[in-house]
């Protein structure tokens, strides 16, 4: 391997990239669809904020803050009724959009509105877009963009760190050689699909001692593709298998308090006709979750007690450094309140050293992206 000693003493500070207060405003996973039937409300906290969660007559999964408009009550104690939300306390009543919309003791309810936010439902998962308004389309696996999917679940699972740290997992090209002893070269190639989404895939040709190339050897001799597209930082979708046969897993995380993160692994496949294309899928994703249990076996070490810092970057770690730039660019919301966080420009602030200082990040920032070719 090639360090450029040059980089080992450089002090990156990264503003978004596993940093305990900020994620990046996008789609962030809730509850399986299935925990929340039509008539049911429930408290959830999301990435710091409290929030209500509950299911109308419509089938639709609707999110509001979690505390009433009026007083304060907890809406979680409240009761669906119809598409609509009744407080417990005052009985006032929200519609699907948080407008109040009865107030027993008035003729008319008064213009007041609880907050509402983006929720979506795909892959057996209800969804949150943490802004006003979706910017971006809920993660999908790009080869699967336009189908129907089938997908259960794995276990929900904690991690010490950040989700941005366990998610670069899947990209770290040394890691698979040390600690998931496959015997393999790997070289991604990225490609960023939006602001949010950024796909890398393996260019190289297995070895031939490969444990994946072992596995499918009597059947196929071409390379097997792996392949990650990630969302928002926090949720990434492995792709992998011979060309005949795909298997899907995705990793979604959130980060909580502390630094850690709470996550779930979902295995998806695409929807198949007839009962035999349903008994077929149960046995896919029955082995994509065998895969996924190779994959992170010795995983749980590394994230239980890692203290992540790159302070010596060299080339086998170009995609993790690639991840970290496209992380970088993309909208920060400050944990807790999911208000936006920005930095100051420097014409915002005094000429004191802090302007110095991110004049001086700005320069080694695009140093730093030179180095790795992104
Ligand atoms: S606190 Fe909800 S109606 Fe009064
Ligand atoms: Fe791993």
């Amino acid at each position: 391997m090639n360090v450029n000693t040059e980089n080992v003493s450089y002090p990156r500070k990264f503003k978004t990239f596993n940093n305990p207060e900020r994620f990046i405003e996008g789609w962030y996973w809730v509850i399986p669809s299935r925990k929340l039937r039509v008539g049911e409300v429930k408290p959830v906290t999301i990435l710091g904020r409290e929030l209500v969660i509950y299911r109308g007559q419509d089938r639709r999964a609707v999110i509001f803050d979690a505390y009433c408009p009026h007083m304060g009550a907890h809406l979680a104690e409240g009761k669906v009724e119809g598409n609509e939300l009744r407080c417990f306390f005052h009985h006032w009543q929200y519609d699907s959009e948080g407008f109040c919309v009865h107030i027993p003791c008035l003729d008319e309810p008064l213009p007041v509105k609880a907050k509402a936010w983006p929720t979506a439902e795909k892959y057996g998962m209800i969804w949150v877009w943490t802004g006003e308004t979706p910017q971006q389309p809920l993660p999908f696996i790009p080869e699967l963009e336009i189908d129907d999917c089938e997908s259960t679940f794995g276990a929900r699972f904690i991690t010490k760190c950040h989700p941005n740290v366990v998610m670069i997992n899947a990209i770290d090209a040394q890691h698979f050689n040390t600690v998931h002893k496959m015997l393999s070269e790997f070289n991604f190639e990225k490609q960023e699909l939006n602001e949010n989404a950024i796909t890398f895939s393996n260019t190289t040709q297995d070895s031939p001692d490969s444990f994946l190339i072992k596995l499918i050897r009597p059947f196929y001799k071409n390379p097997v593709t792996y392949s990650l597209c990630y969302w928002y930082g926090s949720t990434g979708m492995v792709t992998v298998g011979p060309e005949f046969l795909h298997f899907y897993i995705m990793f979604t995380l959130r980060l909580i308090e502390g630094g850690k993160a709470e996550g779930q692994a979902i295995f998806i496949t695409k929807k198949r006709p007839s009962i035999f294309g349903r008994i077929y899928n149960r046995f896919l994703l029955w082995l994509t979750k065998i895969l996924a249990q190779y994959f992170i076996k010795n995983d749980s070490k590394i994230f239980d007690t890692i203290q992540f810092n790159l302070k010596t970057p060299i080339q086998a770690d170009q995609s993790i450094t690639q991840f970290i730039n496209h992380l970088e660019r993309q909208k920060p919301l400050k944990w807790g309140t999911w208000n936006l966080e920005r930095y100051p420009r420097s014409d915002e602030l005094s000429r004191d050293g802090e302007t110095r200082d991110i004049d001086k990040r700005e320069t080694r920032d695009k140093w730093h992206d030179e180095l790795v070719n992104d």
